[in-house]
């Protein structure tokens, strides 16, 4: 055993006394293997993943790593963007509470907030939505690839090939370090991404598709785009274009989540913004991610009425189902964004008529609130427990629901994106493995195996 001491004054072994060591912000750490001790530096409440490499029991040993499946204890960032508390169900964007935002704010607003860092002036946010609403046409190849898919093809996966596809017509895209370029995809993504969703819908319908009409506010126009007819001039329902503007921001960013990493992740490589745009739409789709309020319904009308929830509920617990819109990673608490959806499904049923759904989702969440299996594992409605009733209302199918949320969500992915391609201290993401397969072993030629 040959104990390796570091020298770098950030690591050094620990010789300090104890009194000063608290000041010091530092970890002590003892390796009960060779009997070294270590002080690892302590900076915003985390210690350095790679300062436990200088911990070895030999000078061959490759040195300790952390553990950490699934980053359940891993910070992979600092970040200026999203806060959340998950214990006491609080977030905020860029220091401004959901609750102010979603009551004072529009997407585009809370977009440029995100993306920019402080809300904008007038005149900032009148240029901003004016070069979003002149990046909402697609090209028309791009409505021809669109054309190309089955009748009944999901539209996610729609929307994930056609933002990759985004990335051919744009090649000046891939100058990521160029400030003036990724203003110009930042427009094209935040603008374009409606119009590929609505073309997939309309696409599933077999109907014509509805051009952009700049007119119309940036929700006001999704709708147009989806459910025009023959009006000459559409107007969306004031209430449920407030409504889809609200649910865009409560769903704009949420920090770290599995889309936000897997679009640093896959843009750490430097590739340009769409085809990280479509990894990060891919996360979404999972049904533990994004695709979860579509579950939500299905498992609603599963259930089939209140007086079959505890049966339901019953079958949860024996570990046979999921609840799908409970629970959360972050949030041991109401997510605060739920409470809003709630509210706003009241809205949307004063114009559309009650969901027949609802008395299920709010006997469910009833009954899980006050059941100690939920409560002990602080299981919560998330913001997909009520929104797939609201979309549902506003005439939307559940295929269509994580397509939403994909639109909502392009604004944090950019933001973050950003974010990590001016941060000094990252690189490409590429995670240690612990290896635990066979040893170096002989081939075995084809007719000698079992
Ligand atoms: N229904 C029943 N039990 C649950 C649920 C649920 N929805 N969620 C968690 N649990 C249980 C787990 O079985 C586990 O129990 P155990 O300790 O007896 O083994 C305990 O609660 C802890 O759960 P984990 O799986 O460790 O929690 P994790 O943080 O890994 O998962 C997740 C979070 C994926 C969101 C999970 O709660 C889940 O699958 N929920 C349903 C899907 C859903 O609504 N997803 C949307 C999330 S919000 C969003 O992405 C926008």
């Amino acid at each position: 055993m040959n104990p390796q001491k570091s020298a770098s004054s950030e690591i050094a072994q620990a010789e300090a006394p104890s009194n000063l060591k608290a000041e010091r912000q530092s970890l002590t750490v003892v390796d009960n293997r060779t009997g070294q001790s270590y002080d690892l530096a302590i900076q915003n409440g985390t210690i350095k993943a790679i300062d436990l490499r200088q911990i070895k029991t030999d000078a061959d040993d490759f040195g300790l790593m952390s553990y950490d499946p699934a980053f359940l204890n891993t910070a992979a960032c600092t970040s200026k963007i999203t806060f959340i508390d998950g214990d006491k169900g609080i977030l905020h964007y860029r220091g401004y509470a959901i609750e102010d935002l979603a009551e004072r704010s529009t997407y585009l607003e809370t977009a440029y907030l995100l993306i920019h860092g402080e809300l904008p002036s007038r005149q900032q946010l009148d240029d901003w939505t004016y070069h979003i609403i002149h990046h909402t046409f697609i090209h028309e190849s791009v409505k021809k690839f669109l054309d190309g898919f089955h009748y009944d093809a999901h539209p996610m996966g729609m929307m994930i090939s056609a933002v990759a596809a985004l990335s051919t017509f744009y090649p000046d895209a891939k100058q990521i370090f160029d400030a003036e370029s990724r203003r110009k995809q930042i427009y094209r993504l935040i603008g374009k991404m409606p119009t590929i969703a609505a073309f997939a819908y309309r696409h599933s319908l077999g109907m014509p598709y509805v051009y952009p009409d700049n007119d119309l506010s940036y929700p006001g126009n999704f709708l147009n785009m989806l459910f025009r007819m023959t009006e000459l001039k559409y107007r969306p329902p004031a209430a449920l274009e407030r409504a889809l503007d609200v649910l865009f921001i409560l769903h704009a960013d949420h920090e770290q989540n599995c889309s936000t990493s897997a679009m640093r992740g896959v843009a750490s490589s430097h590739v340009d913004p769409y085809c990280a745009t479509a990894a990060a739409t891919a996360a979404l789709y999972g049904p533990l991610h994004g695709g979860a309020n579509e579950e939500v319904l299905r498992m609603l009308a599963d259930i089939g009425s209140a007086a079959r929830v505890p049966e339901y509920i019953k079958r949860v617990k024996g570990g046979e189902k999921k609840l799908m819109g409970f629970g959360h990673r972050v949030y041991k608490n109401y997510d605060p964004r739920a409470r809003i959806v709630k509210r706003i499904a009241y809205e949307v049923f004063d114009v559309m008529g009650c969901n027949e759904l609802i008395d299920i989702a709010l006997e469910v969440e009833r009954i899980a609130l006050e059941d100690e299996y939920f409560v002990t594992r602080k299981l919560y409605p998330n913001v997909d427990f009520y929104t797939g009733l609201i979309y549902q209302t506003m005439g939307f199918p559940v295929t269509m629901f994580p397509v939403l949320f994909a639109i909502a969500r392009t604004s944090g992915w950019i933001a973050q994106w950003q974010e990590m391609l001016l941060d000094s201290e990252q690189k490409i993401a590429r995670p240690r493995q612990v290896y635990r397969g066979a040893g170096l072993r002989g081939y075995v030629p084809m007719d000698d195996r079992k």
